[in-house]
């Protein structure tokens, strides 16, 4: 940091912010000027980061001594309302010699492949500070922004564009802050210690991007808990809740905002992100938009255009529950008085844990699983996860990678209630994301069957049940079983965006023998149902067996098991290991060999190189495992935009090898030197004694 001459400014601002802001700056300053050495340093910045959450809720003081050369780092020419970043870079502020990190460095966004190069050899802390410093400098043009009344006498057009300039500075300085606490290594010792978040990936649900963070954090959990949240976004406008659901926001969709900016097209647009992250199904979407264009999908009732039932169109109730009965094999036909629609399963969970849960209170999820869980649990209803972490290794009690045990589930619910968690319900995938497994109905069995011992509701989500494209798999729903444990608390979930490739129709349906949930579930059609149009043709397609069974399944299996066999040929081919399941629209692999060390860390690093890279996969954070290394890759993707992806997956991996490689060899060096370099002399009192 250059010389500071403290400087006093006698401050007349607006209510808490000034004091606030120049509280954050006198941390950072402090922060800045602190040399961090050892290993133990580098978790510093983590007490330090809760600490400056903290002090957004204190008071305003309507003085106060600012120390630096705040406006003298100011670039003369910057534009009003513009946050500096190319007036100081922060390594140069701190006299350290490294490359300088922008907004182009924020972990969200690309860096050019230079820098890339360099900052691979950086230390998490190295990489804090350089974030430290930007929000430093963020802050201190917030303050001269703050104390610059406008000039001129005119006006309300220039106080309001002041106005408007300080908003989005303190809505930069928000992001900036909450990318620092999202970067915080995991594991700090202590209470305030903060777990990197999971970036986001699977966008609008795997999207997952959005690893939960827990605030008390016991070993492995990595769950959001709303006190993660508070207080890291500044806002004139927003509630706490507001402020919460914000920082979640970010938090679990930042890489999917990112993508949705800049798609790869095949034309239009051959340098912009493909996404292989989100478990979106692209393979089949030529079929659907030819189905969905056949005159018998245009009528237009003057009923559809009015309110509706609002667990959805009887038409369609009716037509899901044929539908299910049929594919999900039901010993007796199904009730549409069963079913409610909402647009999309989240919606559907988010209700479910709404009606099922009181906030706070707590589901079991067998982990990895989809990301997207947590963040539609937290959104309305408070609800957390407790997670059932299995692990890749093979032994006894672990038949097979990441298997689900009975034994698991009761020490995941025992140890939530020595910790105090209310656990509500059992939360289970079939066919499972990220993992492709498929349960047997003995094990399903098993499943409820605890459930039941221990009065839980059990949630099952078989989103992927058309989507098993090994022939030698059967998939056995579990409304094909002839008597349920419980099936007062057993409710089922499946919706048409995966299996159809219609993400973007957004329907969701529920399918529950509990006619108190069904109604209680009701209540948010009002809020989340489906425009009667979309319905209607939802109908049509849904009871369209013929084109299902013999043009789509068949097309649709096809192209699955195509696109699965290309891209295990090209991991196989660069020796990544994978499992081999033959359902769903992913495939699980294991990158660890390309982590040194392998921690979650690293894991955010390979992620953000394949993003620099443009493409988006999903780390393993984003579905809570607990092995870091782990990434989720989605192949329901047409060939060539396969071919492309994995031609970018191969090229980072060839550079992530090179450079591991060259770091082992540095290593390997500077061990060389230390261990032949004589020993130092023994100081002058430790020789007389
Ligand atoms: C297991 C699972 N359930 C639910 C969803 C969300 O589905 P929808 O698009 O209907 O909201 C997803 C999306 O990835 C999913 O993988």
């Amino acid at each position: 940091m250059s010389a500071k001459t403290p400087l006093m400014i006698n401050l007349n601002l607006p209510k808490w912010k000034a004091g606030s802001v120049l509280e954050i700056h006198t941390l950072l300053t402090n922060l800045c000027a602190t040399p961090c050495t050892s290993q133990g340093a580098e978790t510093r910045p983590a007490s330090t980061a809760k600490r400056v959450q903290l002090q957004f809720e204190r008071p305003f003081g309507s003085s106060a001594s600012l120390s630096p050369n705040t406006s003298s780092h100011r670039k003369q020419n910057q534009s009003p309302g513009q946050p500096c970043w190319g007036s100081r870079q922060p390594a140069e502020a701190s006299g350290n010699t490294q490359t300088t990190s922008g907004p182009s460095d924020t972990p969200h966004t690309p860096c050019v492949q230079m820098r890339d190069q360099a900052l691979r050899y950086r230390s998490i802390h190295t990489r804090l500070m350089e974030m430290v410093l930007t929000l430093q400098q963020t802050v201190e043009d917030h303050i001269v922004r703050l104390t610059t009344r406008p000039q001129q006498r005119d006006l309300a057009l220039e106080e309001q564009w002041h106005g408007q300039a300080i908003r989005e500075q303190e809505a930069l300085l928000g992001r900036l802050l909450f990318q620092i606490v999202s970067f915080l290594p995991a594991g700090a010792p202590g209470d305030q210690s903060v777990q990197p978040p999971c970036t986001s990936t699977d966008s609008r649900g795997d999207v997952g991007g959005g690893q939960p963070v827990q605030a008390n954090r016991q070993t492995g959990q990595m769950f959001y808990e709303e006190s993660d949240f508070e207080n890291t976004v500044i806002s004139y406008d927003l509630s706490n809740r507001g402020i919460d659901i914000s920082a979640l926001y970010h938090l679990s969709f930042r890489d999917y905002d990112t993508y949705q900016g800049n798609k790869y097209h095949k034309d239009k647009n051959t340098l912009g992100y493909i996404n292989l992250g989100t478990s979106e199904n692209k393979l089949c979407t030529d079929l659907l938009a030819e189905r969905l264009s056949q005159s018998d999908m245009t009528y237009v009732d003057e009923d559809l255009l009015q309110y509706t039932d609002w667990r959805g169109q009887p038409f369609l109730r009716k037509e899901v529950a044929r539908f299910l009965t049929f594919y999900c094999k039901t010993p007796k036909p199904l009730d549409p008085e069963n079913v409610v629609i909402l647009n999309g399963c989240s919606a559907v969970f988010s209700a479910l844990a709404m009606v099922l849960c009181d906030p706070g209170e707590a589901f079991l999820v067998p982990t990895p699983s989809y990301g997207g869980f947590a963040f539609s649990t937290h959104l309305y209803a408070k609800v957390k996860l407790v997670p059932v972490h299995l692990e890749s290794q093979v032994t006894e009690a672990n038949g097979y990678p990441f298997q689900l045990t009975v034994d698991k589930l009761e020490h995941a619910l025992l140890r939530a209630k020595i910790e105090g968690k209310k656990v509500r319900g059992l939360v289970l995938i079939n066919p499972q994301n990220p993992l492709g497994d498929v349960y047997s109905q003995d094990s399903m069995m098993e499943y409820l069957e605890f459930a039941k011992k221990y009065n839980l509701h059990v949630i099952v989500d078989e989103m992927y049940m058309l989507s098993v494209f090994d022939e030698a798999i059967t998939f056995h729903s579990v409304l094909s079983m002839k008597s349920l444990p419980d099936p007062n608390k057993t409710h089922v979930i499946w919706g048409a965006s995966k299996d159809f490739c219609i993400s973007g129709f957004r329907f969701g349906a529920l399918y529950t023998h509990n006619r108190e949930v069904a109604s209680a579930m009701s209540c948010f059609g009002y809020l989340h149902s489906i425009s009667g149009i979309a319905q209607y043709k939802l109908r049509q397609l849904l009871q369209d067996r013929e084109w299902i069974d013999n043009i789509y399944l068949p097309s649709y299996h096809f192209r699955l098991q195509e696109a699965h066999r290309y891209v295990t040929r090209k991991l196989k081919a660069s020796k990544v290991p994978f499992l081999n399941r033959g359902s769903g629209l992913y495939v699980w692999i294991n990158l660890k060999q390309y982590l040194d060390p392998c921690t979650f860390e690293e894991e955010l690093l390979l992620h953000r190189r394949f993003l620099d890279h443009k493409l988006i996969l999903s780390p393993g954070k984003t579905f809570m495992c607990k092995e870091p290394g782990w990434f989720r890759l989605v192949f329901a993707a047409r060939p060539h935009l396969l071919r492309n992806a994995m031609r970018r997956f191969q090229q980072v991996l060839v550079e992530q090898a090179q450079e591991r490689t060259v770091k082992q060899l540095e290593d390997a060096m500077k061990e060389e030197v230390s261990t032949s370099q004589p020993e130092a002399p023994a100081s002058p009192a430790l020789r007389k004694s």
